[in-house]
């Protein structure tokens, strides 16, 4: 790159400022604004705080990712992806740090309100489409945090020991989906380290994993403060460090490439999707417009709606005993909890967004119905609980019907430290039980990011909506759904266990000290509980409506790849249904979860109208990942797909037969199993150790069969009875000598 000199390439891997790309003027190099986050524009004009944390621009918050994926509704992500991307080329932003697509390996994580699932399918979907509709603006996303940031404890210092067929099938599952689909501009590396390999510096995970297998062609950033040593993550394939400016990185690279440590190309090559990235930035729709516009209240109007729009798909009905929900206007409605008053709309942390309005649920209930209100419990920890909760009881003595605001307060969660438990505050499971001792037609409406566990008050209550967090609309969104104005139609992404013991990672998580070991490997979520039949207190993908549907007439044809069914509303009132598709593969050999993901569609339907849904499978639906080969296989046999209304109420199945693989080469090294299970080999083998007369042995094979086959010819007696080994090898790897050796099997 003949125009710039090595200490202007040097600055430019590195951040400008802690927003902001390096600018290189008399090259034309104008700086690249990048900025949180996920579910808005988080712009600091002022001055920024020492950890970037300093009030921001308003911006529309829309529900966090927690909120969103209970969506189920790519379209509607996608549209949301697109008025972040409005907002942000309206401030002059070239690139929102979103969306984050870490998989929830335990409910305890702080920043799991950030995140979409315990699926990766459901994450990658939903991934995919936030980024559609951001860069739709001509703005870049960054898809983070790459790879297997799964918690917040000691989240720049731990090793996730992750085995690699857990990493291919869960870990990494969301990010490729998302690469392979839509090339966001940028990846955005994690902080902790992978198998004791620093993600900022890991050449496997950036260069080969990332670029050679997956094709991308973006830049790769770091997250804020990820990077250790500059020169040894610019090699592994980092591009920028963030933030900037780094004085000590730069002097290091230009070091480095003087000493012949780094690579000039390696340099070069960082520069050129730097460079690659500004122009992107500063094209066809970027450019930043930069400050307030005469339309902001326009566009505000419109994101507002929309915001409001997604927070009603986002909530879950759990629980509608009697039909309590949806509830009239002439009822005398009790209002009780803080929340009802004092919204908490988003998560804390980089993603915390300063928003442009705010609808709390009590105004907008309020406009709809007389209520009385009271605060029930306080987050000022001097306030008088007692006084506090005989208010609430007074209240909801008086009432018809009670809504009781219930969870977590805002510091019981964030980015940068985990949960100890999944536990309400006393305070409020203490509030619960006395109002609902008052009036029994009580429903528990609750507020968190990250999971909170629904004993021991879960059957005294008939009515239970899980809202996560809902953004600055949630409040009105919500009033539409408890008086029927909009019905209900969230699913959950992630599991709600009985306790926090049942987690699968419960005895893994934080780890011990900065080794955090993934011991329940793929089986995370309902892939564990469906597995060992363990009851949870709410299945992945569970939410009721406000009406019913059935499902009839699944077929799967064309060797598995296509799949139909018909859903049918069955109630009197209209609503939608998430059609989820899971395969359970068959489980000869390796170990399978009981059931997985591996397609879903939201439909909307009329009371008493049929749809026909159709899925399309690739061969992915039907593999795992296979360390031997270091590829995904087919493992072959009888796989049975599923249609069902969550991960466990399964409502039609179909078989399908897939083949099982061609055998690969044989060699000595090959398990004497490889051997057997061979089309050729097999009936040599099984016809040899059979032996003559009584001296049949059937189970000596079964008894070796784990064996390498070179291991189990250095037994005394064994070697010279299979001194034709060779033969065998040629037999079963020679495809000419194998055909003829088959015809002849065969006749
Ligand atoms: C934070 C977060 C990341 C965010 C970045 C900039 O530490 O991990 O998600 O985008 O730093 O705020």
């Amino acid at each position: 790159m003949p125009d710039l000199s090595l200490e202007q390439k040097a600055a430019l891997v590195v951040g400008g400022g802690f927003w902001a790309t390096a600018s290189v003027e008399e090259a034309g190099i104008l700086p690249v604004v990048l900025t949180d986050g996920p579910h808005g524009v988080r712009l600091q004009r002022t001055r920024v705080g020492a950890l970037g944390i300093a009030s921001s621009v308003p911006a529309t918050c829309f529900p966090p990712a927690a909120g969103l994926a209970s969506s189920w509704n790519p379209a509607l992500v996608e549209r949301v992806g697109v008025a972040l991307g409005e907002e942000s080329r309206a401030e002059g932003v070239g690139v929102l740090l979103g969306p984050g697509v870490n998989i929830k390996r335990s409910p305890l994580c702080g920043r799991n309100f950030e995140y979409f699932s315990e699926d990766p399918l459901l994450s990658g979907e939903l991934g995919a489409a936030w980024v559609r509709g951001v860069q739709s603006r001509g703005i870049g996303a960054s898809l983070k945090h790459f790879a297997a940031n799964n918690q917040e404890t000691n989240r720049m210092t731990v090793s996730a020991e992750v085995d690699e067929r857990t990493l291919r099938e869960l870990y990494l599952s969301a990010f490729e989906r998302v690469v392979t689909r839509e090339q966001p501009w940028t990846v955005m590396c994690s902080y902790n380290r992978i198998n004791g390999v620093a993600a900022a510096e890991n050449h496997w995970l950036l260069t080969e994993v990332l670029r050679e297998e997956w094709g991308f062609r973006g830049l790769v950033v770091s997250d804020w403060g990820a990077v250790e040593h500059l020169g040894p993550a610019l090699a592994a394939g980092l591009d920028l460090e963030m933030p900037g400016p780094q004085n000590d990185s730069v002097d290091a690279v230009v070091a480095a490439v003087r000493a012949g440590e780094l690579d000039q190309v390696v340099l070069d090559t960082a520069v050129r999707r730097v460079r690659h990235l500004v122009d992107r930035a500063g094209g066809e729709f970027g450019g930043a417009s930069g400050g307030e516009d005469s339309s902001s209240s326009t566009r505000f109007g419109a994101h507002h709606a929309l915001a409001r729009e997604a927070a009603t798909e986002s909530m879950v009905l759990l629980r509608n005993e009697g039909s309590l929900l949806p509830i009239d206007t002439a009822q005398a409605v009790g209002v009780i909890g803080e929340f009802a008053r004092t919204p908490r709309i988003q998560g804390a942390g980089s993603s915390q967004v300063s928003a442009t309005r705010i609808d709390t649920a009590l105004d907008s209930i309020g406009a709809l119905a007389p209520v009385e209100f009271a605060p029930g419990y306080s987050f000022d920890k001097r306030a008088d609980e007692e006084q506090l909760r005989a208010e609430a009881v007074a209240v909801a003595t008086r009432s018809d019907v009670v809504l009781l605001f219930v969870g977590l307060p805002a510091e019981d969660e964030s980015e940068g430290y985990d949960r100890a438990n999944l536990d309400l505050p006393v305070n409020q499971l203490r509030l619960i039980g006395a109002v609902v001792a008052a009036n029994p037609r009580t429903v528990v409406i609750l507020t968190n990011g990250g999971v909170v566990s629904l004993e021991p008050w879960h059957d005294s209550v008939p009515a239970i909506i899980e809202t996560w967090l809902l953004g600055q609309a949630g409040g009105a969104a919500l009033a539409d759904v408890l008086f029927g104005r909009a019905a209900p139609s969230g699913r959950l992404a992630e599991s709600i266990p009985l306790r926090v013991q049942d987690t699968p990672s419960y005895l893994n998580f934080p780890g011990d000290g900065d080794i955090v070991r993934y011991g329940e490997g793929i089986f995370v979520g309902y892939r564990y509980y469906e597995t060992i039949e363990l009851p949870v207190r709410y299945p992945f993908g569970f939410g009721l409506s406000y009406t019913t549907f059935a499902y009839s007439g699944l077929e799967v044809s064309h060797r598995g790849s296509i799949a139909s069914v018909t859903v049918t509303n069955t109630g009197s009132r209209a609503g939608k249904e998430v059609v989820q598709l899971y395969i359970s593969a068959p489980t000869g050999g390796i170990s399978v979860p009981r059931r997985e993901l591996r397609a879903f569609e939201k439909v909307s339907l009329d009371a008493g109208e049929s749809v026909r849904v159709q899925f399309t499978l690739d061969s992915r639906a039907y593999s795992y990942w296979d360390v031997v080969s270091s590829g995904w296989v087919v493992a072959g046999g009888t796989y049975v797909v599923e249609v069902g209304s969550s991960a466990h109420e399964i409502l039609d199945t179909a078989t399908v037969v897939l083949p099982a693989p061609r055998p690969g080469r044989l060699t000595l090294d090959s398990r004497v199993s490889d051997f057997l299970g061979h089309p050729v080999t097999g009936p040599i083998l099984t016809r040899a150790a059979a032996g003559e007369g009584e001296s049949k042995n059937t189970n000596l094979l079964e008894m070796v069969s784990s064996m390498p086959m070179r291991r189990l010819m250095r037994f005394p007696g064994v070697g010279e009875s299979f001194k034709r080994i060779g033969v065998l090898l040629a037999l079963a790897n020679n495809s000419a000598v194998r055909g003829i050796a088959t015809f002849f099997h065969k006749r």
